[in-house]
C-alpha cells in the first residue's frame, strides 16, 4: 500500500503511504494543501501523527509498551533507570564503559550553582513544586546558555537529568523548611534522591534498599511515552531551535495538567476524598458515570490504551509487594482496588475501554516511601525526563523544520473599523 486516494471537489488525489517498522499505517498529507488548498482537521490530534520516531512504541489494543524494542515488563524487572535513560538517548543498551562513564557523568554534573539557591528564597513556603521545577530549570539556561557545544553536544541533556534531582528535593526541602542536602558522590542515582529528599544534618540516613528499588522502577516506568502531550510540547519548543532548558521547562508544565502527568496527585486527592467521605466507592463510580456531574475517576481512561495499561498492571503488583515489605497497610490501596474492581464490571468504563492507567497507583507508592503529594508529578518529571530529552535530541538530530500547524478559520469576515462615536 503506497498512495492513498482523496477525492475532493470532483478532483483525486494520490497521497502517499508510510508504514512504520510495527505495520501502522500513515498517510503523508505534508503536500495536500498545495495541491488542494485544503488542510486536515483533528483538533485534539486524535489520529494525527506529528511525526516518526524510533524510541517508544505503544499498542494501545494490546497494551503493549516497548523502548528502543524493549518490552516494559522486562525492563522494570531488569534494567535499572540509568540504563534505560541511556537507551532512550542513544538506541542501544549501554556497554558495562559507557554506563560507568555515563554515571560518572551524573555523578560530576549532580549539584546546581550555589547562587541557585538564592532562587528558592523567593518562592512561597506552599508554591507548588511543579511551579519550582520549571522556572528552575529554565533558569538553568542563564548559567549554561549554550544548548550544546562542539566537544560535548550532549553535555546538557546530563546536566538536565543530574540536576534535576537537586532542584526537586531543594523544592521539597525548602517547603518543609529544612536545610537543602547537598548530593552524594558515593550513591548512585536513585539512592542520593531519597538523600537529598530525606536526609538532616542532625542524623545519618541510609535509603531503604526496597524503597530504592521501587523508586528505580518507577522511574523507569514513567522513563517515555512517545508523542504525548508534554512530549510533544518538548517538540513544539524544540522545533522552533527554543533552547534544550526552555523546552524542558515548558514539558514540565505540560505535564502538570490533571488530564496529564498531574493526574496521579489527583488519584490521591481523590482516594483521600472517597475515604473522608467514608469509603463508599460505588457512590463515586456512580457520579464518574454521570454526564452532569464534572467528577472523573482520576487514573482511569487513555487516549491510546484501549486495554490495559501495561505499567498500571507493574504498579499494582509492585504496591502490594512494596507495601508488605514496608510493613504499610494503606487503606487507600484497598479502596483504589475496589474502585478498578467495580469500574472493570461497569458497562459504562467497559464500553469506553477506560482501563486504569499508570498514575492510579503510582502515589499510592510515592505515598508509601513518604513523598508528599505535591511531589508527586515532580516524580513524574524526573521519571519522564530522559524520553523528553531523547525526543528533543532526536528532533535536533533530524534537523527539523519548525512545527506550525494551520487552522479553519470561523470568525467575524472582512468588516470595517467603527469610530467611537459610532457604536451603541
Ligand atoms: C497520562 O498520552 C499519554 O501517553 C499520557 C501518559 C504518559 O505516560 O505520558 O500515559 C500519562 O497522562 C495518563 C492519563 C492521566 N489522566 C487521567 O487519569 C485523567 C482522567 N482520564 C481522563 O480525563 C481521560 O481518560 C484522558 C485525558 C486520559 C483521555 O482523554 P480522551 O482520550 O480525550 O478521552 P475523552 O475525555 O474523550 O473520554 C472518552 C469518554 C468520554 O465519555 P463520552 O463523551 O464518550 O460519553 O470516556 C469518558 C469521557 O467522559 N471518560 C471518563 C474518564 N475518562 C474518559 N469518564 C469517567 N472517568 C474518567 N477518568
Amino acid at each position: 500500500m503506497t498512495t492513498a486516494s482523496l477525492s475532493l471537489d470532483g478532483k483525486n488525489y494520490e497521497l502517499p503511504v508510510i508504514t512504520g517498522s510495527e505495520g501502522e499505517v500513515g498517510i503523508d498529507i505534508g503536500k495536500l494543501r498545495g495541491a488542494s488548498g485544503a488542510i486536515t482537521l483533528d483538533p485534539a490530534f486524535t489520529s494525527t501523527g506529528a511525526c516518526t520516531s524510533a524510541i517508544t512504541f505503544i499498542d494501545g489494543d494490546k497494551g503493549i509498551l516497548r523502548y528502543r524494542g524493549y518490552p516494559i515488563e522486562q525492563l522494570a524487572e531488569k534494567s535499572d533507570f540509568i540504563e534505560v535513560a541511556w537507551l532512550l538517548l542513544y538506541g542501544e543498551l549501554p556497554t558495562p564503559e559507557q554506563l560507568a562513564k555515563f554515571r560518572a557523568q551524573l555523578t560530576y554534573h549532580s549539584m546546581i550553582h550555589e547562587d541557585m539557591k538564592k532562587f528558592f528564597e523567593g518562592f512561597p513556603n506552599n508554591a507548588h513544586p511543579m511551579a519550582i521545577l520549571s522556572a528552575m530549570v529554565a533558569s538553568l539556561s542563564t548559567y549554561y546558555p549554550e544548548t550544546e557545544t562542539e566537544e560535548n553536544p550532549d553535555e546538557n541533556i546530563v546536566r538536565l537529568i543530574a540536576k534535576v534531582r537537586t532542584l526537586a528535593t531543594y523544592a521539597y526541602k525548602k517547603s518543609i523548611g529544612q536545610p537543602m542536602t547537598y548530593p552524594q558522590n558515593k550513591l548512585r542515582y536513585c539512592e542520593n534522591f531519597l538523600h537529598m529528599m530525606f536526609a538532616v544534618p542532625c542524623e545519618e540516613y541510609k535509603a531503604n534498599p526496597v524503597m530504592v528499588k521501587a523508586l528505580n522502577m518507577l522511574l523507569i516506568l514513567h522513563a517515555d511515552h512517545e508523542q504525548n502531550c508534554s512530549t510533544s510540547t518538548v517538540r513544539m519548543v524544540g522545533s522552533s531551535r527554543a533552547n534544550i532548558f526552555a523546552s524542558i521547562s515548558a514539558g514540565i508544565c505540560a505535564l502538570w495538567g490533571p488530564l496529564h502527568g498531574g493526574a496521579n496527585q489527583a488519584v490521591l486527592e481523590m482516594l483521600e476524598m472517597i475515604q473522608k467521605d467514608g469509603g463508599d466507592y460505588n457512590k463515586w463510580v456512580m457520579k464518574a458515570k454521570d454526564k452532569d456531574d464534572s467528577f472523573r475517576l482520576m487514573g482511569f481512561g487513555h487516549r491510546v490504551y484501549k486495554n490495559f495499561d501495561p505499567r498500571a498492571t507493574i504498579l499494582r503488583k509492585m504496591s502490594d509487594e512494596v507495601l508488605k515489605e514496608l510493613g504499610i497497610n494503606d487503606p487507600l490501596l484497598e479502596i483504589a482496588k475496589n474502585l478498578e474492581k467495580v469500574a472493570l464490571e461497569d458497562e459504562y468504563f467497559v464500553s469506553r475501554k477506560l482501563y486504569p492507567n499508570v498514575d492510579f497507583y503510582s502515589g499510592i507508592l510515592y505515598r508509601a516511601m513518604g513523598i508528599p503529594t505535591n511531589m508527586f508529578t515532580v516524580m513524574f518529571s524526573i521519571g519522564r525526563l530522559p524520553g523528553w530529552l531523547a525526543h528533543w535530541k532526536e528532533l535536533r538530530d533530524e534537523d527539523s523544520r519548525i512545527y506550525r500547524p494551520r487552522q479553519i478559520y470561523t470568525g467575524a469576515t472582512e468588516r470595517d473599523f467603527v469610530p467611537m462615536e459610532a457604536r451603541g
